[in-house]
Order: structure tokens, then sequence, then C-alpha cells
């Protein structure tokens, strides 16, 4: 019987090595995530077809840069050396065996002579911990074993090189190294750096650290990469000493270099940890609707002095980041991994490079004080170009969002709706983003040619974070706004003309576009109900309902084995119809069940007749081979199970190809795979979307005012990310939650709305005993908290709402109305405006003649991989004897 066990143990245990195995062999993305923590930290490593990834170095993730972030891993196995990361001349090559990619971590096993090495790069997704979240840091832990079963003598050797530091390989950079109790540090900042500019994608503003912990015999060494490598390579120690001669990045590249020397071992007792930083401090710009201009700092700064005091937490906090990682990672695939494991290998990719493209930021209030109740969050629109918060990429990013923790939505949100309430806005609908200089959030007031499907998506997202975090204070401060882009929505949505989609289209009557508008008016119907508002909730409701009913006889196709037109009438025509996924997402229950039904059928029929090539089905049957992975994940979401299955397959029959270069793209060519555009755009963020469909809505608190408790967070609030990482949080003793913003406001008759929302860690010392769930939720907070700093924020209480004349003569009308669209709702961007060189929509791309401006952007993206192309080509065939760095 024991022996039986014992066997079916062994069993078992073959089968999971086995299945770990296959798993981290089958999933190859032609880049995969190293050290991604936001738009200006974001460092990767291609893997494209024929790279060996330990003869590679890694680089930022933009293809417009084509030099490297030099970051090098050497280890000495008796006096042999051996590169394991980087591509280091004139060290042995090594081989990796094996390579796994979890939502924090990217895994190696790398065989180095007689030694295996685990080889992990972290970084932590913290989802209630903001503190955290916000700190620019991210791991590299070095593990080694014998494989012969003797001990050897290893040493081993990490460095970063000042090419993190700028686009521009001639700048000067300056440098120096600090030892501390805790810390041995370097540290290099640009002589002349300039805020919030970019040199090629990157941030001209930032300082460059790279750190290692006292205590474990560790040497340092600064100087010229062959020097410093050189020194390790036949020492196996550093020098402890300085380089003084500052230089440009590219003159004999200066190399921070940090060694330990394990001794004689069989295997590390404990992993050797690397922390690598990259501090801007402020990191946005952004002009507040009264038209202040605010210098917003990382979030971290509210319990952190300064950065060496958050990089010594950091460094110091490295075993528990890991198990609270370890455990984060092991919910997000078991959820994952219930629909399949190519899904659960897309939201592995997709989570580092949805966090790293934003920034999660704080003001300052009177008094030098941090304002800590105003927390906003900011969205490079990476990959595309510098848009701030665009919000047709938020929409695809916030399934990710509302599953780990919904409250972020709140923070992305809250800049567009502040500025959009302010005096300078003052068109009827919502704008498309916050500006188009990231990080200079300066606000965009100038007409969108997006305009329905942007107000549909805010209005959508509002309440989406209201039901999955059950805080509606949004939705009350922002009531007014949010009603009048629904009366906008009530005149434009049944028959839109003169508007373009997420994913570019232009044409008149477009099916897909129509029915989210139709769902966000149902959707502000939900609202009107949450704030009571009874009379407004049915007439929006009533209106909803008539436009669906109107728009399935305009949008269905006449032929019973065909399924919802591209644009009305337009006969054999389709369209991947994305934005039905709201209505299952809020319960809208705006679609009937007949139309997913017959829409499912026809993707089938889509699939099978060969419509759908290798990576996708194209975005409508305009679109030719023009496919988006985040549009198709949420197609997918409102498909069956067996279409679902077969949509996600397709997008990781693309992530996972690895024979063009470039970091998870969002557009590409369906058939052949190549890169149209959003190369690590956080639009990846929906391939939560089917998981997303999964989480519980909570009963919406108009009021706040709950009983906090401080710092052990509110039993009555609530949070979907609870499931997931309440057990992370509770399983690590010492975090303790502080609640990080309250404001509040009063009702006229006296009724307080109070509002709260995140939560930070304060240090370890502080501890609050760690509960299981409430934790990862939202505590409402006590009202002491001071209400002086907020009050010229304060809004006037939304007044008793409405109904709108239009809204009234669109009831009595009840079924035909058609409302003219008004001219303001529908122009273009003006050519001259700063959207003239960018094409004005990100996911996706148009295939008609006229976008001339997108068409010139893929030609220079096109420009981009090419150079990239020849660059990695020159890199691997190229490199002449002495050739040190590229
Ligand atoms: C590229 O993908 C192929 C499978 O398509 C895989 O065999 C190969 O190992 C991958 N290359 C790298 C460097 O991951
Ligand atoms: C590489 O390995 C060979 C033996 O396998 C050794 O002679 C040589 O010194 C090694 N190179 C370095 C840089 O250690
Ligand atoms: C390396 O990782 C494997 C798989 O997780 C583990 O079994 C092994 O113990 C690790 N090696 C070391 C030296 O920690
Ligand atoms: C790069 O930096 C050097 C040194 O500061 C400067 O002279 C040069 O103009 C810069 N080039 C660009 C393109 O910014
Ligand atoms: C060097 O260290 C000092 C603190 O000892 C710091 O003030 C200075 O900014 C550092 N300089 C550079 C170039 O990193
Ligand atoms: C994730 O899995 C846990 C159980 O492991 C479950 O309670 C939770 O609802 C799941 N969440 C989602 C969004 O699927
Ligand atoms: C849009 O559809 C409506 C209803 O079918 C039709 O009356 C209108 O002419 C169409 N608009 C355009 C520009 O095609
Ligand atoms: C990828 O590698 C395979 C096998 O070595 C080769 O046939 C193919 O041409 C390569 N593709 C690219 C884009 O380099
Ligand atoms: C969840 O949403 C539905 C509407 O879709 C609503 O009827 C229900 O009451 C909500 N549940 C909670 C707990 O708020």
């Amino acid at each position: 019987m024991l022996r039986g066990l014992r066997s079916l143990h062994g069993i078992c245990w073959f089968f999971f090595a086995w299945l770990q195995l296959v798993f981290s062999q089958s999933f190859t993305p032609a880049a995969i995530p190293l050290a991604v923590r936001s738009p200006y930290f974001s460092t990767w490593l291609s893997t494209t077809n024929g790279t060996a990834v330990t003869n590679e170095w890694p680089h930022f993730w933009s293809q417009a840069n084509s030099h490297n972030n030099g970051w090098a891993g050497l280890v000495r196995v008796d006096s042999i050396t051996y590169r394991w990361l980087g591509a280091a001349p004139g060290m042995n090559a090594t081989t990796r065996t094996s390579s796994q990619v979890t939502p924090t971590r990217t895994i190696w096993t790398v065989k180095a002579g007689p030694m295996t090495l685990n080889i992990t790069f972290l970084t932590p997704i913290e989802p209630s911990d903001w503190v955290r979240q916000s700190m620019p840091f991210s791991y590299l832990s070095f593990e080694a074993e014998s494989t012969d079963g003797k001990s050897h003598d290893v040493q081993v050797y990490s460095d970063v090189s000042a090419e993190w530091l700028s686009g521009n390989l001639s700048a000067l950079v300056q440098w120096n190294t600090t030892t501390t109790n805790q810390l041995i540090y370097h540290e290099v900042v640009l002589e002349e750096s300039t805020q919030f500019t970019e040199v090629s994608d990157q941030a001209v503003d930032g300082t460059l650290y790279y750190a290692i912990a006292q205590g474990t015999s560790a040497t340092y060494q600064t100087g010229q990469d062959a020097v410093v490598r050189g020194q390790f390579s036949t020492k196996g120690t550093l020098k402890n000493s300085q380089d003084t001669n500052f230089r440009a990045i590219s003159n004999d590249y200066p190399v921070f270099g940090l060694a330990v020397d394990l001794g004689n071992i069989q295997s590390t007792q404990s992993p050797v940890v690397w922390s690598v930083g990259f501090v801007r401090d402020p990191s946005i710009q952004y002009t507040t609707g009264s038209g202040t201009v605010q210098n917003r700092s990382p979030y971290y700064v509210t319990q952190y002095s300064s950065a060496v005091d958050a990089m010594e937490a950091f460094v110091s906090d490295y075993s528990d980041a890991a198990s609270r990682s370890t455990q984060l990672d092991d919910e997000i695939t078991k959820n994952a991994t219930s629909i399949s494991s190519e899904y659960s290998d897309l939201v592995s990719l997709a989570a580092r490079q949805t966090f790293g493209a934003i920034d999660i930021t704080v003001s300052q209030g009177t008094k030098s004080q941090w304002n800590t109740s105003d927390v906003m969050i900011f969205m490079k629109n990476m990959g595309t170009d510098r848009r701030v918060n665009p919000v047709e990429v938020m929409y695809a990013a916030f399934p990710m969002f509302l599953y780990v923790n919904a409250s972020y939505g709140r923070s992305l949100l809250t800049p567009l709706l502040e500025f959009q309430t302010s005096n300078i806005y003052t068109l009827p609908y919502a704008a498309s983003d916050l500006g188009t200089s990231y990080p200079i959030a300066s606000g965009e007031s100038s007409s969108n040619s997006q305009a329905l499907e942007d107000t549909a998506d805010m209005i959508i997202m509002a309440l989406a974070h209201a039901r999955a975090s059950g805080d509606g204070s949004l939705l009350v401060q922002y009531y007014d706004l949010l009603k009048s882009w629904a009366d906008y929505l009530v005149d434009n949505s049944k028959t839109p003309v003169n508007q373009v989609s997420a994913d570019g289209q232009n044409n008149a009557n477009m099916t897909n576009l129509a029915i989210k508008g139709i769902i966000a008016i149902e959707a502000m119907s939900q609202i009107s109900s949450v704030l009571q508002n009874t009379s407004a909730a049915s007439t929006y409701s009533e209106i909803a309902s008539a436009d669906s009913s109107a728009w399935e006889s305009l949008a269905m196709s006449q032929n019973d084995a065909q399924g919802l037109l591209f644009t009305y009438g337009l006969t054999n025509s389709w369209a991947l119809m994305y934005n039905l996924y709201a209505d299952l997402l809020l319960g809208t229950n705006v679609v009937s069940q007949s139309v997913y039904d017959r829409q499912n059928d026809y993707y089938n029929s889509l699939i099978s007749d060969g419509t759908s090539r290798t990576y996708g089905l194209p975005l409508d049957s305009a679109a030719a081979v023009q496919g988006s992975s985040a549009w198709l994940s949420f197609t997918a979401a409102t498909a069956n199970s067996s279409v679902r299955d077969q949509f996600i397959s397709m997008i990781w029959k693309r992530a996972t190809y690895n024979q063009t270069a470039g970091v998870f793209p969002a557009t590409y060519d369906v058939d052949s795979g190549t890169v149209t555009g959003g190369t690590a755009s956080p639009a990846q963020g929906a391939m939560f979307a089917p998981l997303a469909l999964n989480i519980a809505n909570q009963t919406i608190s108009t009021s706040g005012g709950l009983s906090g408790a401080g710092t052990s967070g509110s039993p009555s609030s609530s949070s979907n990310i609870g499931a997931i990482v309440g057990g992370v949080v509770g399983g690590v003793g010492g975090v303790a939650l502080i609640i990080a913003a309250v404001f509040f406001w009063r009702r006229r008759r006296a009724r307080a709305a109070q509002v709260a929302y995140e939560k930070t860690a304060i240090d370890d010392s502080a501890v609050v005993s760690p509960e299981p769930f409430p934790y990862a939720t939202t505590p409402y907070a006590p009202p002491a908290m001071d209400q002086s700093q907020t009050t010229d924020t304060l809004e006037q209480p939304p007044p008793i709402p409405v109904m709108s004349t239009k809204l009234r003569e669109h009831l009595r009308h009840m079924a035909p109305v058609a409302p003219a669209s008004s001219a303001s709702g529908s122009g273009t961007r003006t050519s001259g405006s700063q959207y003239s060189q960018e094409p004005p929509t990100t996911i996706g791309g148009s295939t008609s003649p006229s976008a001339r401006s997108e068409i010139h952007g893929l030609r220079a993206e096109v420009e981009n991989l090419r150079r990239y192309m020849q660059e990695l080509h020159a890199q691997q065939l190229e490199a002449p004897p002495s050739y040190v760095e590229e």
C-alpha cells in the first residue's frame, strides 16, 4: 500500500516535471520580460528565432531604440567563466535548458559547466500595496547547484551599463558607489537630465541604481566593461574601486559591477540577489482642471523620504516579495488554467506588460505634505505614441485591473474625469486622452473623432469599477458629467456617423460601435439606479431597450447563416463584435441571447471556412489581415467555450511566435504575424477579459462613511482580488495596510458622501495581524482624515438629475428616432493638431485609404523594425572579436 502510494507519488512527480518541461519549452515569445515596471523602466530580452538567449543583450522595450540596456551576468566555476546574461565577449557560452514566464517572473535554468543555475527576473506585482507597486525596482536572483555531486569554487557577477539612462549614447554620465550597513549600491545619472523628456522613447530624467545586500561578501567595481568583467573573470572578485573618469555612455562603456564569492559549494544556500532601479521623481507633470501645473511623484514617496530608503526596503524585502509573488502567480495561473494552459501563458505575458505602462502618482499638498488622498495613475500608450491615459487602450486593459484590484480603475479614471469637469473642457463627449506627450498630462480639449467610442468607454469603465470594487464614489462625484455623456450617446449611438472606432474604422453605421453606445446608455441607467435616481434610470433603460431592438434588426444579416453585419445593410460583411463584452461584464442584458448564439455559430463558420488565419480573425470583413489580440480576446470572452478557446489559441500562436522581433504586439497581420503596432502595449491587459467575467459584482456604496478602523481594513469593503491575494497577504506576516486616501464632501442635506480607496503598506514594524481577505480590498477610511487638504477639489453635490429635453423628446418618439448627429459630436481632429503625426487610433489600424497618417505610422514602424532586425543581425554575425558592448 505504502509502496503503491510512493510510486504513485513518483509518477505524479514525474508527470509534473514533464508537464513543466513541456510548458516551459512550448511558450517562446519573441521578447521576454526581465525588468518591466513602468513606461521608462522596461527591459526585455529578444529571443527571436535563432538567437541563443544567453548570447544576447537585454534591450529597452522600444524598437525605435536600437541599442541595448547593458545587463551582464557571469559565473566563475573552478576558474572558468561563463556568461548567463548578456553577450559579454570572451566568456564561455552557456545553454539555457528551460524558460518560464509567470505573471511576475521570468525563470531560466542555465547549464554552466558542472553547475545548473536558476536565474529569476522578478518584478513584483503588488495589487493592493501601492507603495510597493510604485517602487521603481526589480530583482535578479541567482541560485546554483552542482550536477556532478561535487563541490566547486563559485563566484558570481552582474553589472548594468549606463545605457539604461538615455537613447543618446553620446550623453555624458556620472556615477558613484555607496556602501551602507545594509547595501552596496551604484548610482548613475546623466550630467544633464531634462525633466519629462524622452530620447528614443527613453526618459532622460532618471537615476539608475544597482544594489546588493551587505553581508554577502560582495565586492564592487566601476569602470570600462572589458576591464571590470575581465577583473572578475581572472580573479573572481572585484577591486572595490571606482573609475571617476566620467564620460559618455558609449565611451569605453562604463559598467557598474557587483560580485559575490560563494566559496566552495555544492549549491547556494540562499539566492544571490541584485536589485536594479530606475527612479524618476517627479514622474508626471499634470495640469489640473483649474489650470494648475502639478509635478507628481511616484506614490512610494508617501512612505519613504528618499529613493535610497525605498531601495533599502526593497532589497531587504526580497524573500517576502518572492513568496508574495509566487502566491500571486499561482492564483492567477490557477484561475487561468481553468480555461487552458495557453490562456495561462497569455495572462502571464500580459501582466507585467500592462503594469509596466503605468505610473502611480501622488501630489504634494500644502505645507510640503503628501496629499495622500490624491492618487492618480497615468498610463502611456506604449508601442504607438505618447498619449496619456488613452481611453480606448485603458478600456482594453481594464479587465486586468478589475481582476487584480478594481481600485486601480478609480485612479486611472480620476485625472480624465477631473479634467473634463473643468471649465477648460467644453465638449459634449469624452476626450480620448490627457495629452500626447507622456509624461506630460496637459489635458486634451480639442475635438475627438473617437467621441462615441471613448464616451461609452468612460461610462462603462466607471460602472465596471464601481461594481467590482463596491466603491461608488466616482459615480457620485461625476454623475452630472457621466449623465451628459450618456445624453450624447442617446443622440449618436443608434446610427453613428462620422465616428472612428477603436480599431480605426470610420464607416457610418458600424454595428459594433453602435451597440457599445447602447450598452453604455443602459450602464447609465444602472448608475442612475445606484444613485437612486429612478426616473433617469428608467428613462435610460427604455431608450437602451428601444435602441437595441432597432439595432438588432438593422445590424443582423438577413441571411440566417450569417451574423451581425459590419455596417447596417452591408451584405456579406461581418466584424469581431468585441463591444458585446461590456454587456456581459456589466450584466446590462442589452443584447439578446439569440444574438450571442447566432454570432457564436457565425464565428465558428468563419473559423472553419478559412476566414480566420493562423493568428486570429481579422478585425472585420473590410480589414483584410489586420488583427488585434486585445479585441480578439474581448470577442473570445463573448463566445461559448469552444469558440473562445479557438480564439485564445490563435492569440497564443502569435504570442509564442518568435520569427519577428518585438514585445508582444497588440496589432499584427493575422496571416504572417508581422507586427503592425502596439509593441509592449498595455492593451494586452485585455487577455484578462474572459477571467474578468467571473468577478462578482459588489453592492455599490455611494455614501462611504463605513466605519473604517484604519489599518485593519473594513470588513464591509470588498474586491474580487481578495480571492486572489488575500492568501498572499495573509501568508506574509508583518504587512500592515493603512488608508491612503479619503475625502468626502457634504451633500446639501447633510449627507456626506465619502469615498475611499487605496491603502498602502507601511513598514513591517507597524504590524497589524494579517487577516485573510479584506486586506486586498478597498478599505474605507475614517472620516478623520485631513479634510482641509482636499476641500478645493471638492465638487458641489450633484443636483437631483433632471431629464434633458433631448431625452424627453427621444422618449416621446421612442421607436424610430434617429437624431441627427450634432456637428460638434463628429468633428475630426483638425490637421495640424498634435495628432496629425500619429494615427488617432491605437488598437488596430484602418484599411481605409484615407488613413494616410496611419499608414505613415505603420511605415515608420516597419522601418524601425527593419533597423532593429539589422542591428540584431549585426550583433550576432558581425561582432568583431574586440566587440565589447553594442
Ligand atoms: C522559437 O520558437 C520555436 C518554436 O516555434 C522554438 O523551437 C525555439 O526554441 C524558439 N526560440 C527561442 C530562442 O526561444
Ligand atoms: C572557457 O572554457 C575553456 C575550457 O573549457 C577555458 O580554457 C577558458 O579559459 C574559458 N574562458 C574563460 C573566460 O574562462
Ligand atoms: C532551481 O529550481 C528548481 C525548480 O524550481 C528547484 O528544484 C531547485 O532546487 C532550484 N535550485 C536551487 C539551487 O535552488
Ligand atoms: C547627445 O548627447 C550629446 C552630448 O550631450 C549632444 O551633444 C548631442 O546633441 C545629443 N544628441 C541628441 C540627438 O540629442
Ligand atoms: C554621489 O553620492 C552623493 C552622496 O554621497 C550624492 O549626493 C551624489 O548625488 C552622488 N553623485 C552621483 C553622480 O551619483
Ligand atoms: C480564482 O480562483 C479562486 C479559487 O481558486 C476563486 O475563488 C476565484 O473566484 C477565481 N477568480 C476568478 C476571477 O476567476
Ligand atoms: C445609417 O443607417 C440608417 C438606418 O438604416 C439610415 O437611415 C442612414 O441613412 C444610414 N446612414 C448612412 C450615412 O449610411
Ligand atoms: C527561423 O529559423 C528557421 C530554422 O533555423 C529558419 O528556417 C527560418 O528561416 C528562420 N526564420 C527567420 C525569420 O529568421
Ligand atoms: C449585481 O448586478 C446585478 C445587475 O447586473 C444586480 O441585479 C445585483 O443586485 C448585483 N449584485 C450586487 C451584490 O450588487
